[in-house]
């Protein structure tokens, strides 16, 4: 691989060294460079800094012209559900109509018509589905990301979820515990089965297990049953938890050492406090908030309150469907009221964390992959003030150039 060169950037910006996660004033500390270059070797960052002081390079160097252009670190979703068959459009025009979200759940639309989607899909489709969510994360300067099974629900679509999760380049998460499925007679009879059928196989093949704790879904008995038994096989911890009610998830999280509890849009100033006093991170995914119309999370409070923070898109077809992180990033200041640098922080570094890959990506510092978003504008925080949603120019994958508008 050559050695690449971006010579001429209007800015590059990175979050700041701060010790992961970052939490209050550091999560806004965001170093820019005017006038910059970047020098990647190998697949990795090799020195960024202004191009008055651009070291004297060997001949052999693919060049990149960044002028016009803003260099960030490349985008990390740690929350979507890209194992999926079929749509929700239908729902969506239900919904939009007046119906609601939890009753179309309650009734057996909601999650469980993707789940029979989804099993209808043979193992090449399923993953073909997956790669196709996977160029339109990278297309809008997403270069790691997380993905969720939960829409098999049996032991082969939940295993095929996974392996389609993992080939398609994603650090992949057994969200087993999503919704019981039709076959099963409650969430207590299907823990039964996805503990000792799925569980063994899953262990090996996710990085990571999670949870939707809610009313309709597993409670926090069952949701420590299912943390417990993945955890003791080896699996991180994450938690779906306070999306509509307050039913434990946060405690739990705590209690567990779990790596994240996500949407949070029901915590009140109890958790928030909780939070602040913890090692969880808080994933907050606004486009769900705004897809389901529902309250925002405690996005301010949190960050104030000292809590760690990060953001996802939480894609998936019946909550949030969208796989942009500069979409999340504008919402996170037009409606969580963070500044584009703290959300910067929470779709890089902090969502890096929430994976266990701070230390490889998630900043533009030497040593680093060379995950690179260039984006089309004069100034750094067009990534959340361009509502046009087309400000990605080129995405850098260690080192390579994995997408150009
Ligand atoms: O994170 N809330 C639970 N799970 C997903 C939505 C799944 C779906 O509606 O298909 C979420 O919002
Ligand atoms: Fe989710």
């Amino acid at each position: 691989m050559p050695d690449l060169l971006i010579r001429g950037l209007a800015q590059l910006a990175t979050p700041g060294a701060g010790v992961l996660p970052l939490r209050g004033r550091a999560l806004a500390d965001v170093d820019v460079v005017e006038d910059a270059y970047l020098l990647c070797r190998a697949g990795r960052i090799d020195s960024v800094g202004r191009m008055r002081d651009l070291p004297v390079l060997p001949d052999e160097v693919e060049e990149l012209d960044g002028s016009g252009l803003c260099a960030l670190p490349g985008l990390v979703d740690c929350h979507t559900h890209p194992a999926f068959g079929g749509d929700r459009v239908e729902e969506f025009s239900l919904r939009a109509a007046g119906a609601t979200y939890e009753e179309l759940h309650a009734a057996g639309g909601g999650i469980l018509s993707t789940v029979a989607a989804t099993r209808a899909l043979d193992e090449d489709a399923l993953l073909d589905r997956v790669r196709r969510h996977a160029r339109r994360m990278l297309a809008h300067g997403t270069t790691t990301w997380e993905g969720k099974s939960g829409y098999g629900l049996d032991r082969d679509t939940e295993l095929a979820s996974l392996r389609a999760i993992r080939r398609s380049g994603g650090s992949s998460t057994w969200l087993g515990a999503h919704a019981v499925p039709p076959e099963h007679p409650d969430a207590d009879a299907y823990l039964d089965f996805a503990l000792a059928e799925v569980l063994p196989v899953a262990s090996q093949l996710a990085d990571a297990a999670d949870v939707f704790l809610e009313r309709g879904a597993f409670d926090a008995v069952q949701a420590r049953r299912y943390l417990d038994a993945c955890r003791a096989a080896g699996l991180a911890l994450r938690l779906h938890g306070d999306q509509f009610t307050e039913s434990g998830a946060v405690p739990l999280a705590i209690e567990l050492g779990a790596r994240s509890v996500d949407h949070l849009e029901a915590t009140g100033p109890a958790g928030v406090t909780a939070l602040a006093g913890s090692d969880v991170t808080a994933v907050l995914l606004p486009a769900s908030a705004l897809f389901l119309d529902r309250p925002m999370p405690p996005a301010r409070a949190l960050v104030d309150a000292g809590a760690a923070i990060a953001l996802g898109t939480d894609f998936n077809p019946g909550s949030s469907f969208t796989t942009s992180l500069p979409l999340v990033c504008s919402l996170a200041s037009m409606q969580l009221h963070l500044s584009p640098a703290e959300a910067l922080g929470a779709v890089t570094a902090n969502a890096a964390h929430v994976l266990g890959q701070g230390s490889r990506t998630g900043r533009l510092a030497p040593g680093l992959a060379a995950d690179i978003l260039l984006v089309a504008a004069p100034d750094w925080r067009y990534l959340a003030y361009d509502l046009d949603g087309d400000v990605v120019s080129t995405v850098i994958k260690g080192g390579t150039v994995a997408h150009r508008r």
